[in-house]
């Protein structure tokens, strides 16, 4: 008897390895890849391709061999090639999507050992990361490619060479060599397919005689029957019309796993009936080919057939190029994806377009032909098949002479996402004509199912194809293609325009094949290529001293342990929270009887089970545990049912009845909370200068706004612990994921009314935090901790993708708001600027967020006379926390809008404008007063747009833009300067513990937490350095809160900052211990040395000699910065507010699709000021992943919310975070050479925050791109443009012909989809 889980969720939970990851359970991610290989009894050969384990049922895999990353290799026998590269190449930062990635490789070289880069882009398309950047997994994995000097064709990130006596790592750590590369091909594995795991032959021997007959799978709420034949299913599906035939399962899976749908039989078809057959007419694919296989076939026939007859499979090449990732391609079915009756699916619209026909079956009538058209859908998810029917195949015609057909889809990010708007089109001329002689159109996306604008084509037959046809048509379509103002998904202008500049796309491509026409304006017809990291980038930089990650192999062979692959304790219950699914409303009951009366469920609790305090206060903000009496946000946490098994305690959340009254006010948008004055306190102001005086003698006044969207973490790893209580003393233990341990243990002793000192915290690594696990957690942890207290036993608590998403919310979205005087030269004279964040519904972090943004208004300008107040707006909304950069990115992004606009005003290239307003001399203050000398900056900056070409690349864009209609490229640069450290002072101070035992090892234990940023390589690397043994020799557990007590959290990029410097003290204090014994035996081993200091200690406490005397082998440490004091004094705008600055410039070049909407990061040139960099691979990690990380924030990542304030984006599927194809094919990362920082361990720089902002050049050259098309069109070239720059964005700002047809509708005549928040 198996669980639904067991039936149908993933392998993980089956197989108890931990390296198959959970990161959204919808196949959105790829963290759960594994390889499954089985026998192909028609072409009798293996088959092996990836899955996403999470929508892979168990049961699904009779008969076939599954291979998980621990199947491949480990460090206790032998790494595989694969598991190596990653790791060396530095392409495991967190380590949370390592496994994924090496899987996907790992597939790609059993089925083709010396892949292309192509190959390795298509592999890799399905696997997110989201600390990396994607470059270092490409160098690492570009190793295998077939290509002699692939390093030179590849070559990875720069830095700039360290002069050899700058060497801040001696020989204990790695030779001082300078490096050309940042990892070394010497040494590594060679690839030996000959040592890959067999294909069991036992499979082998069963799949050969297809001894089994029909299989039956019972659990508990379902059951799952596989027939044997195509004559068992049919008397299946007569005997149970309502069960879904289960394929692929990617669109059941992911309604059953995250939507909840619930279906007690399916009937899941093992068996291949039909695969590819040639007819005489084309292509008959089985139902049940998989996408992967109908590409195959697509691109077979295109290359083997002549271009004529292939036209219509050059389209769908063209779709499935981008559709979904490699491990859904290779489960999922043309069959499910017709079937799904998805207007969202592509498949659809090309394949009505193309006139294909199904064949369907069933018992009772045999075999029938039905077109596929947009009478095949009768609804969202309905088709017109009876329901003991299946479909069997799909005929693929072949294309005619003088047919022509295309296929358009854009989605959010160009791959692996569901589109916003498909198109099919074909069109059939008279022979030797250019007479339209028929004419198919069908859209996805603009209704509930397929539609076909049949009126227009019909419209069009008979005329020719010319401007006038072009013309009507886009009036014919404008009338036919109906989405009322308030669409489901919205975007509803952006999708009208869509519908016509697919069509105009279509015109121009046809016209140019009609006409033969090489000279034609023709680059809107070509969608973006997909590229990997190009040749273009220079390798001629050496690089200094990088260092692996501490943990990387670890991580690549799915060792590492993270908190959810702590085996299940004795007698461990999960919690699942209970969420309000109301904005604002009175709570007048809970009912869990229900829920209580589920098979599993131990308990319920919610605020009266808190034996300590449910709510606390934050300067003077009450934050609640569970809501009490009122719900502020929808999403908030209630209450938690705790039951035997996730599966339990999920499905009994959702049976626990809550009764609300409805309150008022009620709202979530910044613009709104400004109307009712909903402002939290205290709020904040930052001024120089007389301002207003300022304003009265400038040439010019510029007032305008800019809104900057929120950004979810998606951290891979969702957040969680488990609590263990200790039976004794009310002790208790947490195994969390917390980036803030501290904080955790102090806020579950508050809440249980205990001391810290019976709660401790275990940290070992985060599957990456980015700041989104220093305040939440803590809350979760109280509960699960109040859980275990109740029950008495093990909790554990793993939140689930979208309830991540929508509890720990994310990025403060923003609102500036200035008024700007200038000269007409460029030069700013004074700015005020007011910045609203939207804080939701409790204040968090929201005033320091706030008071960074304030902070870095200023970025790297001297603008003499600057004001900016700061006020967090209080709305219903999840409250909004922690995020990378923490308000900088923000607060710099404005100002940085304000100089672009001012430069608009004055006809100047905003680069001027940047530097006529740079400051400048050699000692400068802030506008906070703190003393700074920006030469690190200019340096940065100069060298930036010099590396960058920046000149010369400019003028090359406006050529380009000249000479191309509907394609532009727009260049930007910026400088910048960010503040590191907390501008709390008590913050910045750092705890380690180093002990050193009889046999010479060493264990470091400190106070920061290893989330991917390498805190621990670097760590390890210092406390080598300084006990000069090997880092071997050198160990680190884990963080906790036992060992290291009262630390600061892991955040503001001083991390490495303060834990280095206290490791480095903790050490020196043990070497000034040891020296008179090394003295004494200078030729002893640092084992001898150990030892006798050990003894020595020994025999002084027998003695009774005091402490000091002798040398204990263990030091603890609490460095305390000793640098500036870092304080602000807010009244009077002045203070140090930053322990120093980090600087950087970065440029980067775009190319938008003026019709779609869609851009191509195409080149960015990035130079960093980390002072003398500790290990460079690290920093480099840091900054290219900080810098895609931007890349989401300014430009795809959007989160949606309904009227109601219910976040609707919460997982993969809707949310994009930035996927291999966002990342510029050349991407050059240079360190600054010879820079200082007497601040900070060995005169390096903190660098996890900064790099967040340099993307914002993607969006500021995004706006030059859409300049430079308005331009053209004779528009203003001052435009609004919000971020992020979404296709949707970039589309309606390009204004013309097109978005004209699809005006936006009056304010309040309709009820949107989504709110900007
Ligand atoms: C993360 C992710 C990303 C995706 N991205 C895209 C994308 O970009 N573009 C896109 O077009 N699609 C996308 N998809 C959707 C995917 O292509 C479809 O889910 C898939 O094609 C469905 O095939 P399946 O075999 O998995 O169907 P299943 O989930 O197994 O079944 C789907 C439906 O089809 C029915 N069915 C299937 N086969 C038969 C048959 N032979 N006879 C009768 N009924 C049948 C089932 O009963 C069920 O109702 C994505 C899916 C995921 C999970
Ligand atoms: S967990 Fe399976 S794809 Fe995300
Ligand atoms: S290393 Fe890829 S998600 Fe962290």
């Amino acid at each position: 008897m198996l669980s639904q889980n067991h039936l149908h969720v993933s392998l993980l939970y089956i197989v108890l390895l931990t390296g198959t990851k959970y990161g959204c359970g919808g196949g959105g991610c790829g963290a759960c890849t594994v390889m499954v290989s089985k026998y192909d009894q028609l072409n009798n050969r293996v088959l092996h391709y990836t899955v996403n384990a999470c929508l892979q049922p168990i049961c699904t895999l009779h008969g076939a061999a599954v291979v998980t990353v621990e199947g491949i290799g480990s460090t206790k026998t032998k790494l595989h090639p694969v598991q190596e590269r990653i790791a060396k190449a530095h392409g495991s930062q967190c380590g949370f999507c390592t496994p994924g990635m090496v899987m996907s490789m790992y597939t790609l070289l059993r089925n083709k050992p010396h892949p292309t880069m192509e190959d390795i882009r298509e592999a890799l398309g399905g696997n997110l990361c989201r600390c990396t950047g994607y470059r270092p997994i490409i160098d690492g994995f570009k190793t295998f490619c077939d290509v002699s000097n692939a390093f030179n064709l590849f070559p990875q990130a720069s830095c700039l060479i360290q002069r050899k006596n700058d060497c801040v790592l001696n020989k204990y750590l790695i030779p001082c060599q300078i490096s050309e590369e940042l990892f070394h091909m010497d040494n590594v594995l060679p690839l030996d397919p000959s040592q890959d795991l067999i294909f069991p032959p036992e499979l082998m021997i069963m799949g050969k005689k297809r001894a089994c007959g029909s299989l039956c799978f019972q659990g508990d709420r379902l059951k799952l029957i596989s027939p044997v034949d195509l004559t068992n299913l049919l008397e299946l599906k007569t005997e149970y019309p309502e069960a879904p035939v289960v394929v692929g399962n990617t669109t059941i899976g992911p309604n059953m796993q995250v939507k909840g749908v619930h279906h007690p039989l399916t009937i899941y078809l093992f068996v291949i009936y039909l695969l590819c057959v040639h007819v005489h007419a084309g292509v008959s694919m089985g139902a049940v080919c998989t996408l992967s296989s109908l590409k195959e076939e697509m691109e077979r026939a295109v290359r083997e057939m002549e271009a004529e007859r292939t036209r219509g499979y050059q389209a769908l090449l063209q779709t499935l190029q981008c559709l979904a990732g490699k491990q859904i391609r290779n489960m999922a079915t043309i069959g499910g994806n017709i079937l799904s009756a998805n207007p969202k699916y592509d498949l659809n619209s090309v394949l009505a377009a193309l006139d294909c026909t199904l064949q369907v079956m069933s018992k009772e009538n045999g075999t029938r032909a039905i077109t596929l058209n947009e009478e095949l859908f009768t609804g969202f998810g309905k088709t017109a098949l009876r329901p003991d029917e299946v479909l069997l195949s799909i005929d693929i015609p072949y294309s005619k002479p003088w047919e022509f057909v295309s296929a358009f889809r854009q989605a959010q990010r160009r791959e692996f996402a569901f589109s916003i708007v498909n198109a099919g089109m074909k069109v059939l001329f008279r022979e030797g004509t250019n007479i339209v002689e028929s004419l198919n159109i069908y859209y996805g996306g603009v209704g509930p199912t397929l539609v076909k604008v049949g009126r227009t084509c019909q419209k069009l037959v008979g005329r020719s194809w010319g401007e006038d046809l072009l013309a009507d048509a886009c009036r014919l379509l404008e009338e036919e293609v109906e989405l009322s103002d308030s669409a489901h998904g919205g975007k509803v202008e952006y999708r009208k325009t869509l519908t016509t500049s697919f069509f105009f796309k279509f015109y121009m491509q046809v016209l140019q094949e009609l006409r033969e026409r090489v000279h034609i304006q023709d680059s809107a017809l070509k969608p973006f290529k997909n590229e990997l990291v190009s040749n273009a980038q220079s390798s001629q930089d050496p690089v200094g001293h990088p260092m692996m990650h501490q943990a990387a192999f670890h991580q690549a062979t799915g060792e590492a342990q993270y908190y959810d692959d702590i085996p299940a304790v004795q007698g461990e219950l999960f919690v699942f929270m209970v969420t309000s699914t109301r904005a604002h409303a009175k709570i007048i009951n809970i009912d869990p009887s229900e829920a209580l009366g589920m098979t599993g469920v131990v308990t319920f609790l919610s605020a009266g089970d808190v034996p300590g305090q449910n709510r606390r206060m934050l300067f003077n903000n009450p934050e609640e545990l569970f809501a009490e009496e009122e719900v502020s946000c929808v999403g908030q946490i209630i209450g938690a049912v705790v039951a035997e098994s996730r599966e339990q305690a999920r499905r009994a959340a959702q049976m626990v009845k809550v009764t609300y009254q409805d309150l008022l006010p009620v709202f979530f948008t910044i613009e709104e909370a400004i109307q009712h004055q909903s402002f939290f306190d205290p709020k904040r102001k930052l001024e120089r200068g007389d301002v207003d005086k300022a304003f009265e003698t400038v040439d010019q006044i510029l007032e305008d706004e800019i809104y900057l969207g929120g950004q979810e973490h998606f951290y891979m790893e969702t957040q969680g612990l488990i609590a263990v209580p200790k039976g004794e003393n009310g002790e208790l233990e947490l195994f969390v994921a917390s980036q803030h341990s501290a904080y955790t243990q102090e806020v579950v002793g508050i809440t249980l009314g205990i001391d810290s000192n019976k709660i401790t915290c275990h940290v070992r690594r985060l599957g990456g935090a980015f700041g989104g696990k220093v305040m939440k957690i803590a809350s979760l942890s109280a509960i699960t901790a109040t859980a275990a207290v109740k029950t008495g036993r093990p909790v554990r608590c793993v939140l689930e993708r979208g309830d991540d998403m929508l509890i720990t919310s994310g990025r403060h979205p923003f609102l500036g708001k200035y008024k700007v005087g200038y000269n007409n030269d460029g030069t700013i004279m004074a700015a005020d600027i007011t910045y609203y964040s939207n804080g939701g519904c409790t204040l968090n972090e929201s005033l320091a967020i706030m008071e960074k943004a304030l902070l870095h208004m200023d970025n790297g300008y001297k603008i003499p006379n600057l004001r900016g107040r700061g006020l967090v707006c209080k709305t219903y909304l999840p409250s909004y926390t922690a995020f990378r950069g923490f308000g900088g990115p923000q607060g710099l992004m404005v100002m940085e809008s304000v100089l672009h606009e001012v430069a608009v005003k004055c006809g100047l290239p905003p680069q001027k404008v940047r530097e006529i307003n740079m400051y400048r001399e050699e000692e400068c203050y802030t506008h906070h007063k703190q003393l700074f000398s920006p030469r690190d900056m200019l340096r940065c900056w100069d060298e930036c747009l010099d590396k960058a070409g920046y000149h010369d690349r400019l003028q090359a864009i406006q050529q380009f833009n000249t000479s191309n209609r509907w394609k532009k490229r727009g260049i930007s640069a910026v400088p910048m300067k960010f503040g590191v450290g907390f501008s709390k002072g008590f913050f910045n101070q750092g705890a380690a513990l180093v002990n050193i035992y009889k046999d010479g090892s060493v264990l470091v234990a400190h106070g920061g937490t290893e989330m991917g940023q390498g805190i621990n390589t670097k760590a390890l690397q210092i406390a080598s350095r300084i006990l000069k043994v090997p880092m071997s020799s050198i160990h680190i557990k884990e963080t906790c809160t036992g060992n290291v007590p009262n630390a600061a959290p892991s955040a503001a990029s001083f991390g490495t900052d303060a834990v280095g410097m206290a490791v480095k003290d903790a050490c020196e204090k043990l070497m000034r211990r040891l020296k008179p014994f090394m003295e004494n035996h200078p030729k002893y081993t640092w084992q001898q040395w150990t030892v006798i200091t050990a003894m020595a200690r020994f025999t002084a406490l027998i003695l009774g000699t005091s402490r000091s005397q002798v040398g204990y082998p263990n030091a603890v440490t609490v460095w305390v910065s000793r640098g500036p004091h870092t304080d602000m004094d807010w009244e009077n705008s002045e203070g140090p507010a930053y322990y120093y600055f980090t600087f950087g410039a970065c440029c980067s070049e775009v190319e938008i699709d003026c019709l779609t909407g869609d851009h191509k990061n195409l080149r960015t040139d990035i130079v960093m000021d980390v002072g003398r960099s500790l290990n460079p691979a690290l920093d480099i990690g840091q900054i290219e992943g900080g810098f895609v990380q931007g890349i989401g924030l300014y430009t795809i990542e959007e989160l949606q919310f309904s009227l109601e304030g219910v976040l609707m984006t919460r997982g993969p599927s809707q949310y994009k975070i930035p996927a291999l194809c966002d990342v510029p094919p050349q991407f050059n990362v240079h360190l600054l050479a010879n820079a200082q920082n007497p601040h900070a361990i060995y005169r390096s720089k903190g660098i996890g925050e900064p790099p967040v902002f340099l993307a914002s050049t993607i969006f500021f050259a995004i706006k030059e791109a859409v300049a430079a098309a308005r331009r053209e069109r004779g528009l203003g070239d001052s435009f609004p443009l919000s971020s992020p720059a979404t296709a949707e964005r970039i589309r309606m700002a390009c204004e013309d012909q097109f978005t004209e047809m699809a005006p936006s509708p009056k304010k309040g005549t309709f009820k949107p989809w989504s709110i900007n928040i």
